[in-house]
């Protein structure tokens, strides 16, 4: 089971990237990292060529939402960064997502997990309907867009670990669950609602935590990161 904490790497520029970075030079557990749009659109896709020389997984958060044959072009260039997993809509369609599959995976048969964005937790149920004229009570259309994920051959999909278990029983306990919203028990929440420890995050079902200022923005990220560890792996 390939369980781990993925530190959001939610900063603006190579520099503060490498000096977050540099605090981790003497620990043997090199970091998960997630690059999200803000660092990959400003430092390009040298950065996470970069992040995997030194030796880290790389989670892409891009979110990627367009016609079948873009996505697919697109996920075959992501596919050569080498990356460990990356993400898209699963609004886009399962053709969408089938084709970004196809995209991302080399000519070994190999390729990073896929994973699909259900409803971000940003929409509320009543966006949902007046916006989006989706009409279907929140958690129903969160659990269908994971059916059809997993119907189209994706690996899971990023939820809240509130929301993992029901995952799970929906499209097995196999089908990944990647999980931010996590916060030490006496940590400060920020603009996170609804958040959970990393013990409970395991205790929920989740296989990925992704955690990003209770860790980059401690005084000591390193033994933050080492908590996070010890909380959401035992180990
Ligand atoms: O700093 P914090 O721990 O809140 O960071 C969480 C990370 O997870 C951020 O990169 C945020 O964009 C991302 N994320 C989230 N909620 C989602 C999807 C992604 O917080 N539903």
């Amino acid at each position: 089971m390939n369980r781990d904490v993925i530190i959001a790497c939610d900063f603006n520029s190579k520099a503060d990237l490498m000096a977050f970075l540099d605090n981790f030079n003497n620990e043997e557990r090199k970091p998960f990292l997630k690059v999200g749009m803000e660092l990959f659109y400003a430092e390009g896709p040298a950065i996470v060529k970069e992040i995997k020389a030194r030796g880290h997984k790389i989670f892409l958060d891009l979110k990627l939402h367009d016609i079948p044959n873009t996505v697919k072009k697109a996920m075959s260039v992501l596919s050569d960064l080498d990356v460990d997993i990356t993400n898209l809509h699963a609004a886009g369609t399962n053709a969408m997502m089938e084709a970004a599959l196809e995209g991302l995976t080399r000519a070994d048969g190999s390729r990073p997990l896929l994973i699909a964005v259900t409803q971000l937790t940003s929409t509320s149920e009543e966006r949902m309907k007046e916006d989006l004229l989706i009409d279907h009570p929140l958690d129903e259309v969160v659990m269908h867009y994971a059916k059809n994920a997993k119907v189209s051959g994706l690996d899971g999909v990023v939820c809240s670990p509130l929301e993992a278990g029901k995952v799970k029983d929906v499209c097995g306990e196999a089908f990944l669950t990647i999980t931010p919203g996590v916060r030490f028990a006496d940590g400060e929440a920020g603009d996170q609602v609804r958040v959970t420890t990393p013990a409970k995050a395991r205790e929920l079902g989740s296989d990925y935590i992704v955690v990003g200022r209770p860790i980059t923005q401690a005084a000591d990220p390193v033994a933050a990161y080492r908590r996070c560890v010890s909380e959401f792996l035992g180990e």
